[in-house]
């Protein structure tokens, strides 16, 4: 059973750890790789999830697959080759993968009787839904047990699902708390976002932070995504944000949600496929008739340019941070606090599991933060006020 601490709201002073910025991924989670109709069958191309390079193939049945991206002939990179069937041929002397198990299946200069080498690419668990391909960079044999972010509007033909990806060159904690940080409502002042937030309620446990807020809106924008009446009033609603390690969900009850489906790359570099859905009042035929319209008049004239605006923050905070990694800075929101802290205690957690366990592959075993785990600790990150168990 998981323990759920209640935390207290207050908004108080505490100092980052710079270190989070350095925290690696737990890996046994999903993890999405592209959009599904971003892969035709037989197309193969590169994808990474932190710091591992795969090679990402359709194979001409329509089955998605994943193989590191390196040939165990010579090391060249497999997604320069070509999918031949079901299989995967390197560019290089055509050696054959099969990307269910990774074994080499043929050589096209090895003659029928000859016996094929005990050669094998590393395969990683694949899935696809809610249109992302998702892959599992862990311990595969922890894969059908953990399961997918529940998306219960995806179904659902009363929402508008608006669909967005997004680069970022920071980290992906940097990332993570853009999403948890109500309190930057000012940063989209001029895009009539939102103003006055309040946090109402915070808990959490090892893998999981949610976080209550209300926020306010006005103007025609929040008028048109029925987040109020008139555009000349002021309307204030709760926001509830779920982070469930690694992903997001938040939702405006009745009226929006959002689904940020992370991907960390590397340590300045992430990835987001975001899932939105509103609720517009509008009839269900008309929505149904413009919806690739609406979509991509949402994703262009409103959500992009929110994206746009924190983006520069996140890449701005990456970049100075960078420069100085043992500058300490101030933080006040307790949710971000908690927040910092799964982070951390998820890759303790991996990193715990993996010194227990020899099997695993060593190529997740990321080595790759460069400072010492210990040093990451989640309990010397800073306390957030009382904690009591619920
Ligand atoms: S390097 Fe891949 S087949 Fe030779
Ligand atoms: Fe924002």
């Amino acid at each position: 059973m998981k323990v759920v601490m209640d935390l207290a709201t207050t908004l108080k002073s505490q100092a980052v750890p710079t270190d989070i910025r350095e925290v690696g991924i737990n890996p046994d989670y999903w993890y999405p790789l592209d959009w599904s109709t971003q892969l035709k069958p037989g197309q193969v191309k590169p994808a990474a999830v932190w710091q591992q390079s795969l090679a990402l193939y359709r194979d001409e049945s329509g089955v998605a697959h994943v193989l590191e991206d390196r040939c165990p002939h010579r090391g060249v990179e497999l997604h320069r080759g070509k999918v031949q069937g079901n299989y995967l041929a390197c560019a290089y002397h055509g050696w054959t993968f099969d990307g269910t198990d990774g074994h080499c299946e043929g050589i096209p200069y090895l003659s029928a009787d000859q016996k094929l080498p005990c050669a094998s690419v590393r395969s990683y668990p694949v899935r696809e839904r809610y249109g992302l391909i998702w892959v599992f960079p862990g311990d595969p044999s922890l894969a059908d047990q953990c399961p997918l972010p529940h998306v219960a509007e995806y179904d659902s033909d009363e929402w508008l699902m608006v669909p967005i990806t997004a680069e970022f060159a920071a980290h992906f904690s940097i990332c993570n708390e853009n999403a948890m940080d109500v309190f930057h409502g000012f940063l989209h002042e001029e895009l009539q976002g939102w103003f006055d937030p309040t946090l109402l309620e915070l808990k959490a446990t090892d893998s999981s932070v949610f976080a209550k807020y209300n926020v306010s809106y006005k103007g025609h924008l929040a008028k048109f995504l029925g987040l109020c009446e008139r555009a000349d009033e002021v309307t204030t609603l709760p926001i509830s944000i779920h982070y469930r390690y690694p992903h997001y969900a938040s939702s405006l009850e009745g009226v929006s949600s959002v689904y940020l489906m992370r991907l960390p790359v590397d340590l300045d570099k992430s990835r987001s496929f975001a899932l939105f859905f509103f609720k517009l009042n509008l009839p269900k035929w008309l929505i149904r008739l413009l919806h690739p319209l609406l979509s991509a008049v949402v994703q262009r004239f409103m959500l992009r340019k929110f994206l746009d605006q924190d983006i520069e923050m996140m890449e701005s905070e990456q970049r100075k941070y960078s420069s100085d990694p043992d500058r300490r800075f101030v933080e006040i929101n307790p949710a971000i606090i908690a927040l910092q802290r799964v982070i951390v205690r998820q890759y303790e957690q991996f990193v715990q599991q993996s010194k227990q366990s020899s099997d695993i592959p060593s190529l997740s075993r990321q080595a790759s933060v460069s400072r010492s785990p210990a040093s990451l600790s989640a309990a010397s990150l800073p306390e957030t006020e009382t904690e009591t168990m619920v």
